[in-house]
């Protein structure tokens, strides 16, 4: 007899997974439907900063958001941990988002006053006591806005752990099966259909990052995702180089464990050509060399590229569909859904266990350009 799923996730990124995971651990019969392997996208690409206040320059519905879902990670680390023995690399010791002119310097403390009037934590420390912090970044830093709450992990594992908690959990993963349309009875939701046959489901969650588009089409015309390519270079030092990551104007370089340091990322919209161009690493590394000197002497890794999943309304799409029951929507999450994946992943569960209505999607889309 064939299984019928109370829900079907399109997509085993960052997001899929993680709403997987939360439904899951309610007692839910979950399946993910991934056309690749779990975490080959966007997910495996990521930075895997937790940088609400290193991103966010002023307020808007998702800076709320990404406050919640940063505040989700210590306990979701120690839970995955004991889970599923993976460890996802969190790291909480700050972020430093510097400055290298006055021009700077003066927009860091404008943004850093209206952080602190929402009640976050940064303060403004000089060249000089940053470096008694961090010694090898360049001289020619003039100061930096500590925001010691913001922190990191490792995208991959955080995406495979919460895929295998869901999996723990009695949810479903089919790998290597491609959705190419939901099938709708009336206006109920009633199954996939996938590369490998029907997937029978009463609800069904679309989270396949920058690919979603043809089946958000259901919601709305208007709606859609689109690539935002970031090439990323990883080097490594035996020499400990920096402590936290540092951040400037979207540019960032990230310690890892093990020496490693993740160091982007470009910003290539409409394009799903992952090939990463040497004109680009060359323009990272530069860059690099400009904050962190020593860097010059560290070995050379690798280098990769993602594609960030836009939406077409500048804001992710999480909510429900008003008139198709049991349709739903989490995708768009851009630059920032490793960050957001947590309180994402949680709010899906509340929305499908009737706990939460789609206010945040109205003011999602309220918010967008
Ligand atoms: P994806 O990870 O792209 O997953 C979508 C999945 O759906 C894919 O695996 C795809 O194969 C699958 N899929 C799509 N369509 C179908 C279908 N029809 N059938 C079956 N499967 C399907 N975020 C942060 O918070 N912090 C960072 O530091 C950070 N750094 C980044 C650096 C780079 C270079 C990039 C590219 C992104 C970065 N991001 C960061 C953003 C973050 O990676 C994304 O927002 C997040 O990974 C999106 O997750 P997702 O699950 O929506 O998409
Ligand atoms: N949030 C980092 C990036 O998207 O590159």
């Amino acid at each position: 007899m064939k299984k019928i799923y109370d829900v079907a996730i399109v997509g085993g990124g960052v997001i899929g997974s993680s709403v997987a995971h939360f439904l899951a651990e309610r007692g839910y019969k979950v399946a993910i439907i991934e056309k690749q392997k779990i975490a080959s996208e966007a997910s495996k690409a990521a930075a895997g900063l937790l940088g609400v206040q290193a991103e966010w320059d002023e307020y808007d519905p998702l800076f709320e958001l990404g406050r919640q879902s940063r505040a989700m990670f210590p306990k979701l680390a120690s839970v995955l941990r004991d889970k599923t023995g993976i460890d996802i690399g969190y790291e909480e010791k700050g972020i430093y988002r510097i400055a290298q002119s006055e021009e700077e310097s003066v927009r860091l403390l404008h943004i850093m006053k209206w952080q602190q009037q929402t009640g976050e934590e940064s303060h403004f420390i000089s060249g000089k006591e940053l470096r008694e912090k961090e010694p090898y970044l360049s001289s020619s830093i003039i100061g930096a806005v500590y925001h010691p709450k913001d922190g990191h992990v490792i995208a991959p594992e955080l995406t495979k752990a919460f895929a295998h908690s869901a999996a723990i959990s009695g949810t479903d993963i089919y790998e290597g099966t491609e959705v190419f349309d939901i099938q709708i009875k009336g206006n109920h939701v009633t199954g996939l259909l996938t590369t490998e046959g029907t997937i029978l489901c009463e609800k069904v969650v679309i989270a396949g990052g920058s690919w979603s588009t043809k089946l958000l089409e259901y919601f709305h015309s208007e709606w859609g995702t689109y690539p935002v390519k970031g090439e990323v270079v990883a080097v490594r030092s035996r020499k400990p180089l920096l402590q936290a990551p540092i951040f400037q104007e979207r540019f960032y370089i990230a310690p890892k464990r093990g020496g490693r340091y993740v160091i982007g990322a470009t910003m290539k919209p409409h394009t799903y050509n992952k090939a990463v161009r040497p004109e680009s690493i060359t323009s990272i590394l530069e860059r690099a060399y400009r904050i962190l000197p020593a860097l010059k002497e560290a070995e050379w890794e690798s280098a990769w590229a993602g594609l960030r999943p836009q939406s077409n309304h500048s804001m992710p799409y999480i909510g429900m569909h008003e008139e198709i029951t049991g349709l739903y929507a989490c995708t768009g999450h851009y630059r920032n859904g490793i960050l957001l994946s947590p309180v994402s992943g949680q709010y899906m569960a509340d929305l499908i266990d009737g706990k939460q209505d789609n206010r945040l999607l109205d003011s999602l889309l309220s918010q967008s350009i």
